[in-house]
């Protein structure tokens, strides 16, 4: 990594050339050194025009993650979090796993990562100003046995910061996938850590596509929508957005469980009453027509066999009769 990647890229974030000799004048480098900095951001897959005469330049002007700005758009609770704003990491999630002493509260979000994960061994696909990319740190004195419907808890603070931008279409898959027109928005993925009767932490890691190239969006391997084709939102504006309704949906959790957030969830649920295919752990397959969740956050399905109850799995709708 070459640490003046990044800063290049702030200045080329406008969108509009800039000569590798005004670069390395404005840095005080060489221009050999800002073609490195150039081929190591292009290495992590971020494209950047380089035309002779003119300099280097991003295909499109990108709105790049600002500490001071999410925590402004946090507001009051801002002083409960402790916010870094990394510019390359492999995951945010495996970075707060491996940092054992975080504080509560830690939120890392990355410009770039390597190796997003995503749920069930998948990679989160993500790219440069083009998707907001975050993990927070959660502690409880609970144990991990007491953190079923936790995921269907972020997924209703996903739902409220996006209604605060007027984006009122977007909806929940169980666990906890945001879809809009029935697409993928963003994923969520919880690390537990700690013992099954406590004290435990989530990780819990947000992945949002805000505005991916056609051909990214169509990599996914399956159907994907962005921020952009609905409304253009500030992505400090939406982190600090989010991370104040995680604070309130998350303090509600320690008291009350998912008990509370229960008839929120069922509102802005996808599937209720539609007729799915349960895709089991197992490689097995039930169908069956969903019927809300339980207090605890399992899904409750009306089968051949009666009404059943996954707690594990993911929803299909294709093949459904
Ligand atoms: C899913 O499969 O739906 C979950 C996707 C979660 C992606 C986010 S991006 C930030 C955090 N870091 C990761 O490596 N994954 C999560």
């Amino acid at each position: 990594m070459t640490t003046l990647t990044f800063p290049v890229l702030q200045v080329l974030a406008d969108g509009k050339f800039h000569s590798g000799e005004a670069l390395a004048q404005h840095f005080k480098v060489t221009r050999a050194t800002i073609w490195n900095a150039v081929q190591h951001a292009e290495n992590l897959g971020i494209e950047i025009f380089s035309v002779r005469g003119r300099g280097y330049k991003l295909p499109l002007a990108i709105n790049l993650l600002d500490k001071n700005a999410v925590l402004k758009a946090i507001g009051e609770q801002r002083a409960w979090f402790a916010l870094e704003v990394l510019d390359e990491v492999d995951s945010t999630n495996t970075y707060l796993m491996q940092n054992k002493h975080a504080a509560h509260a830690t939120c890392v979000a990355a410009h770039v990562q390597t190796n997003g994960k995503g749920r069930r061994g998948r990679t989160w696909v993500s790219q440069l100003g083009a998707s907001l990319t975050f993990s927070l740190l959660w502690r409880f004195q609970c144990g991990a046995a007491a953190l079923s419907g936790l995921s269907l808890c972020v997924g209703v603070a996903l739902i409220r910061a996006l209604r605060d931008f007027d984006v009122n279409t977007a909806q929940l898959k169980w666990p906890n996938d945001v879809l809009v027109e029935g697409k993928k928005l963003a994923g969520i993925l919880i690390e537990l850590q700690g013992d099954l009767e406590g004290p435990s932490a989530a990780v819990i890691g947000v992945g949002i596509n805000l505005n991916l190239p056609k051909n990214v969006l169509e990599s996914i391997d399956q159907p994907a929508i962005d921020l952009a084709s609905v409304k253009v939102i500030d992505q400090n504006a939406l982190l600090g957005a989010i991370l104040k309704h995680m604070a309130d949906v998350l303090s509600g959790f320690e008291t009350n469980g998912f008990v509370g957030l229960r008839d929120e969830w069922l509102r802005y649920h996808a599937y209720e009453n539609k007729p799915v295919r349960m895709l089991l752990p197992n490689g097995t397959d039930v169908q069956g027509v969903v019927k809300g969740v339980a207090e605890d956050g399992i899904l409750l399905v009306e089968t051949a066999l009666g009404l059943q109850r996954f707690s594990a799995g993911e929803i299909s709708l294709r093949g459904v009769e």
